[in-house]
């Protein structure tokens, strides 16, 4: 029988770059593409494969670049188209892969489409866009909010109709029930896709597609006063509807008109919808994302049940993905601690299916506190108080214990967090018991090691807080037996075993044979080559 052969973004890792955080070559305070180009062989030698960059297109910033105003431009803060080109080469010469963030849901109030669109009732391109007429008391058409406060309908005086906005008012909705509007993101994608791009992670695609009827979404029952505005009601009829699947199955047909590239998809819903994303007969998406550890409390059980109710429900041939961090949700080490922070990466990096690792989550990166009148959010500045601000994920990479971590040399458009004299690359690289060094090991094993890239995932009983499981891969077979809490827990699974410790978040333990029954102590987490 022929071996099976596994693509690169199955046995990779992906790293998300928050290209205005990352590197800055200009001295303007936000990272741009030249940047990027300087940090690739760290990259290289972390041992990524598939580099994500944040949207770097032109756009007038109201959402940091999640507003597009032109989808096959580059805007003049990150560099130029020749930039852009000798990014995809350098990425390349390294052995790696490129993708970029599209933006298909919606484009920036200041793209020509829309521009065009808001002229008249019957301008060629009105129909690009969601537009409708008040109802009959003059207020929006139904009563949808936008996930960054308040309705989601602007009126526009102009035409006097209203027009669609999941996200900022700045942020219109594209018609994706339009085939002409089908049409030119599709072709976008081409052009990126004739200039070597390897993929794309796909901005919230389960928005899509909204009810054609527009009917009004119902109230949600557990909502509360902490809440921001959205959670009112459940976006039941504003997301994820059927027709969606074509949508992305045409996008796929898309990017399989090239050799070899992926299609990521940004989808945040339970478990048994998420899995319909990879589509008939895995026509869909290649990757949903699965956010189930930015999303579930840090308890063992809780991600126990996780991670066997999603190896349950993939499709057969639907490669499972995991991600720990990105630049909307509070950063790993913020949200369960620093110790927890190096369990948290053992997991990621030995479960089955592709790895995300947020930039500086190798590190250990922590979230920044932004003074008030700092906050560059809108998500936060809309609605104050409710609405979570992400600038505090979104601080400067740490290079150095130089000014300004070595990431620029003006004045950051972020402020950095303090620790950075010791929590930095330059120091920590070498560093044994650093988190990098820890996370470096992790990323060797688990990138030389096939039980733990294309391994099949075994679940391990365990009780209270251990999480356990093994990865096996032919005769190669590994044992994770990590506690998540910081007091001691008894391992005494209901088989034998004997194995050597591989990587351990205490480091003297390493090289240890361990077998039978184990006093696991608090935040500790074992990676074990059995026997
Ligand atoms: C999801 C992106 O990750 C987020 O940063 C952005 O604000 C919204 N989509 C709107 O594009
Ligand atoms: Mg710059």
């Amino acid at each position: 029988m022929k071996e099976k052969e596994y693509l690169w973004w199955q046995k990779g890792i992906i790293y998300q770059v928050y290209p205005r955080s990352f590197m800055d070559s200009d001295g303007d305070g936000i990272g741009d593409l030249n940047g990027i180009i300087s940090k690739l062989d760290y990259l290289k030698d972390l041992g990524i494969k598939g580099v994500w960059i944040s949207p770097i297109f032109p756009s007038p910033m109201a959402d940091f670049g999640y507003d597009v105003s032109d989808y096959t431009g580059i805007h003049t803060m990150f560099g130029t188209m020749q930039d852009f080109d000798l990014l995809t080469k350098e990425i390349h010469n390294r052995n790696m892969k490129l993708i970029l963030d599209l933006v298909p849901n919606h484009s920036s109030n200041e793209h020509q489409w829309f521009r065009e669109s808001r002229r008249s009732k019957d301008d060629p391109k009105r129909d690009w866009y969601i537009w409708k007429d008040p109802a009959p008391d003059g207020g929006p058409p139904n009563n949808w909010l936008s996930v960054f406060g308040g309705s989601a309908w602007e009126y526009d005086e102009q035409t006097g109709q209203y027009y669609y906005h999941a996200f900022l008012k700045e942020q219109p909705d594209l018609n994706w029930r339009n085939p002409e509007v089908q049409q030119a993101i599709f072709d976008a994608m081409r052009f990126w896709l004739k200039k070597g791009v390897d993929g794309f992670r796909v901005d919230v695609m389960w928005h899509m597609i909204k009810d054609e009827k527009l009917r009004d979404n119902p109230p949600n029952p557990d909502y509360n006063e902490k809440m921001n505005s959205y959670s009112r009601h459940i976006s039941a009829y504003s997301t994820d509807q059927d027709e969606v699947h074509d949508i992305v199955r045409k996008m796929r047909k898309v990017v399989d008109e090239f050799d070899d590239r992926l299609l990521i998809g940004e989808i945040y819903l339970p478990i048994s919808k998420l899995v319909r994303y990879y589509g008939e007969d895995n026509q869909g998406a290649h990757l949903p994302f699965n956010f189930q550890l930015l999303e579930l409390p840090w308890e063992a059980k809780k991600i126990e049940a996780a991670i066997n109710d999603y190896e349950g429900a993939l499709p057969d041939e639907g490669w499972p993905n995991w991600v720990l961090g990105n630049h909307d949700k509070s950063r790993i080490a913020t949200r369960v601690g620093k110790e927890q922070a190096r369990i948290a990466a053992m997991l990621l990096l030995t479960l089955r299916g592709t790895p995300t690792i947020y930039y500086g989550d190798e590190l250990g990166m922590e979230d920044v506190n932004i003074p008030e009148n700092k906050i560059m959010d809108p998500q936060a500045l809309n609605e104050p108080g409710v609405g979570k601000s992400r600038d505090p994920e979104r601080t400067p990479m740490q290079w150095d214990d130089t000014r300004n971590a070595g990431f620029t040399t003006g004045e950051p458009w972020l402020p950095l967090m303090e620790n950075y004299q010791e929590l930095n690359v330059k120091e920590q690289w070498e560093k044994k018991g650093s988190m990098l060094h820890f996370q470096r090991r992790l990323i060797n094993l688990r990138n030389g090691e096939p039980a733990l890239h294309i391994g099949d995932h075994i679940p391990v009983y365990t009780e209270n807080n251990l999480l356990s499981y093994m990865r096996k891969y032919k005769d190669r077979k590994y044992l994770m037996v990590l506690n998540l809490s910081d007091s001691q827990e008894n391992f005494k699974p209901d088989f034998n075993w004997r194995g050597k410790v591989r990587i351990a978040t205490q480091p003297e333990m390493e090289g240890e044979e361990l077998g039978g029954e184990l006093q696991v102590k608090g935040n500790l987490g074992l990676v074990i080559e059995l026997d």
